[in-house]
């Protein structure tokens, strides 16, 4: 069942069962974080590898600290300035977190998500909700409430709709390490935007902590998805090849395609890039190309996701 009504997905938390969040970034599916039975739930329908572990979705930057031992100073600026919003951290836990939600480690990874309804929701809780993306592993994450129904809403209480997500893809993940912050995840918050504040980012290396979700194959459309230096080009030397493109500006190409943004607006491909990959699937074309993009502020996560949908 799909609705806006907040006090019913209150209510269906509250017992236990799980229910489609909106965030700005992408639909989450969430349950009682501290409930045993309602968080192997998240896993079951998901398909996830218990491994793989969750993100803690609080109300505000006092109860996210309940449920971590630290806050460096960096987490104090970060969240100041983006909280609610795009970026999430990992910390080490405070006991009151299961090890189901971190799989076992030591360390969690929280948020403050940036929506009226999943804010207004969290503070009606008396329990943080765990929340992964709202798909099954390993396909595009879901930005509308229909993307949810489509895939998993047989599965699950109420998909809260909150609209089109106005981000697109997912959180930032960033750690600490002394006075620097190391990017897990790039996401909504750019490396620019933490440099911005005058943090210093650290490169993350194979050999630091990483987000275990970011060692496979992800946001995987059905179809192939392959990245090109030039669109046109690739067609021309494949002229039997039956493509779709997926197109950051508008322009003459002689293929089927779906434009992310009319004029290279990096916002705008972020924002409708899963729903475009989503169409792409859908078409007749058996390929779906896209060209290399600029690695630059949230260019550097719509690559990410690129690059992982090709892998
Ligand atoms: O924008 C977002 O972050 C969305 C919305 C719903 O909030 N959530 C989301 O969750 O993207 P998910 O589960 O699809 O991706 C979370 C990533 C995974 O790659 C997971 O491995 C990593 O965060 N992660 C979560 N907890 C972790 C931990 N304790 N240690 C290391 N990595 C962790
Ligand atoms: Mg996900």
């Amino acid at each position: 069942m799909i609705g806006t009504n907040v006090a019913q997905g209150a209510s269906f938390l509250s017992q236990g069962q799980l229910i489609a969040i909106p965030t700005e970034t992408v639909y989450g599916l969430a349950a009682n974080a501290l409930s045993y039975e309602a968080v192997t739930e998240i896993y079951r329908v998901k398909n996830r590898p218990k491994f793989n572990p969750l993100i803690l979705h609080c109300a505000n930057i006092d109860e996210a600290k309940n449920y971590v031992l630290e806050w460096p100073e960096e987490a104090r600026l970060l969240s100041n300035e983006f909280w609610p919003g795009s970026i999430s951290f990992l910390l080490p836990k405070s006991r009151l977190v299961p090890d189901l939600i971190t799989a076992g480690s030591s360390h969690v990874v929280v948020r403050v998500p940036n929506h009226p309804l999943t804010l207004d929701l969290l503070s009606r809780l008396s329990f943080p909700l765990a929340a992964p993306s709202a798909n099954i592993s390993n396909t595009v994450s879901p930005t509308t409430a229909q993307h949810v129904e489509s895939s998993i809403g047989s599965q699950i209480g109420y998909v809260l709709d909150g609209g089109p997500c106005s981000v697109g893809v997912e959180s930032s993940i960033v750690a600490f390490e002394g006075s620097n912050v190391v990017i897990l995840r790039e996401g909504g918050i750019s490396q620019e935007d933490i440099t911005a504040l005058g943090i210093k980012v650290k490169e993350s290396t194979r050999s630091e902590i990483q987000s275990p979700g970011q060692l496979i194959r992800h946001y995987s459309t059905c179809k192939p998805l392959i990245i090109v230096k030039n669109i046109q080009e690739w067609v021309n030397q494949n002229p039997e090849k039956s493509a779709i493109a997926l197109l950051y500006e508008e322009k003459e190409i002689s293929l089927p395609c779906i434009v992310l943004s009319k004029n290279y607006n990096l916002g705008e491909i972020a924002n409708s890039l899963f729903r475009g990959m989503r169409e792409a699937d859908k078409s007749d074309a058996e390929i779906i190309l896209a060209e290399s993009i600029k690695p630059q502020g949230i260019g550097r996560a719509i690559a990410d996701r690129l690059d992982r949908a090709q892998s």
